[in-house]
């Protein structure tokens, strides 16, 4: 029996990888594990309302507006996903969304949004059958919209594609191991220095395929496992060097292996750089455990512990956000996943 009409609200938050997704098969799988911090503050609240109808469609709008350029990956998305929920063809869908970080910050919102409308859809299909909301399949329906999505439902260390040291872990949703995180990673920062706002010019659909018959592609994916071995040792160990070491190198491996693809791209900006130097200098003067790491994209992200805030506040005001378009950066940190509202 489906019902007339059925609404809901939430909201999901954007992750950072700190062991990184870059490649991938098939239907949106993976071609290595990787593993993420949630983040609480970057996130897109979704409400969508259906309507029982004789032929499926949506309308989707941002902010109230609008919004015909999101269509086409929306469509896809129901497209893809429902086989696996067939009810979706039964109805017309009023989306509404809102990203709480600037829209044109070269912050992707891929990951926020695709997870905030997989949990809205998994709201509806609790409500339709009244089972138990089901947060792996939100996950499972979140990677078909945009791989990385499926580590934004939980929070505030997620794990994503099969990894033999990873109890559960799949390719094909992911898993909490927040219960591996040291109390020396409780409420840990990350600021984003958005270095460039402009949009991505390797679309990470694109990018994905640079892997394909990359030459150092086999070693890298081998590297991926390792490396996710030893930074959940570190996680767990609250050993800040460790992490320190594996979060930047895979940072610079991602980027690596993009200036060795064919076509080549550096996606680094001068001023990337600059931010780089800044904070190994101040690693090395104070001691403060502060490191980076990068999307496929010029903005750094700067990750530390919550005790050292304040310091490398100063830090950034004083000299980091000069490097930063308009002296602009985000302040966030470790979050719990995907709510409703
Ligand atoms: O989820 P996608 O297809 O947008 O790919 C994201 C890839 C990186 O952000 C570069 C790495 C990652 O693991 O999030």
């Amino acid at each position: 029996q489906l019902a007339d009409k059925l609404k809901t609200k939430w909201q999901a938050p954007s992750n950072i990888a700190l062991v990184k997704y870059w490649g991938k098969h098939g239907m949106q799988l993976p071609a290595n594990p990787s593993i993420s911090f949630t983040l609480n503050n970057c996130h897109t609240e979704t409400s969508i309302k259906a309507t029982l109808a004789d032929q499926h469609g949506f309308h989707i709008s941002y902010e109230g507006e609008p919004k015909p350029s999101f269509e086409p990956k929306i469509a896809e998305f129901f497209e893809r996903i429902t086989p696996y929920c067939p009810w979706i063809k039964n109805y017309k869908f009023e989306i509404d969304t809102l990203n709480t970080f600037p829209h044109s910050s070269g912050i992707a919102s891929s990951a926020s949004s695709m997870a905030a409308m997989a949990s809205c859809l998994m709201d509806f299909e609790q409500q339709l059958t009244g089972g138990k909301h089901d947060k792996a399949k939100a996950s499972f329906l979140a990677r078909l919209g945009s791989g990385s999505a499926c580590r934004s439902l939980d929070g505030q260390l997620v794990v994503w594609g099969e990894h033999e040291q990873t109890p559960d872990s799949s390719n094909l949703y992911g898993v909490n191991v927040e219960n591996l995180l040291h109390e020396n990673f409780e409420n840990y920062r990350d600021t984003i220095l958005l270095v460039d706002k402009g949009e991505k010019t390797v679309s990470s659909t694109v990018g994905h395929e640079l892997m394909n018959g990359h030459a150092f592609a086999k070693a890298r994916f081998h590297q991926a496992h390792d490396n996710l071995t030893s930074i959940k040792k570190a996680l767990k160990d609250g050993d800040y060097d460790s992490f320190i070491k594996i979060t930047e190198s895979e940072a610079l491996t991602l980027h690596s292996m993009m200036m060795t693809s064919h076509p080549y791209f550096i996606l680094m900006k001068p001023n990337t750089l600059s931010i780089i130097e800044e904070i190994w200098a101040y690693r090395k003067e104070t001691g403060v455990p502060v490191c980076f790491t990068l999307d496929a994209g010029a903005n750094v992200h700067m990750l530390y512990p919550d005790e050292y805030a304040d310091q490398v506040d100063e830090l950034i005001k004083s000299k980091l956000a000069s490097y930063c378009q308009k002296e602009h950066y985000i302040c966030d940190q470790l979050g719990h996943g995907a709510s409703r509202l």
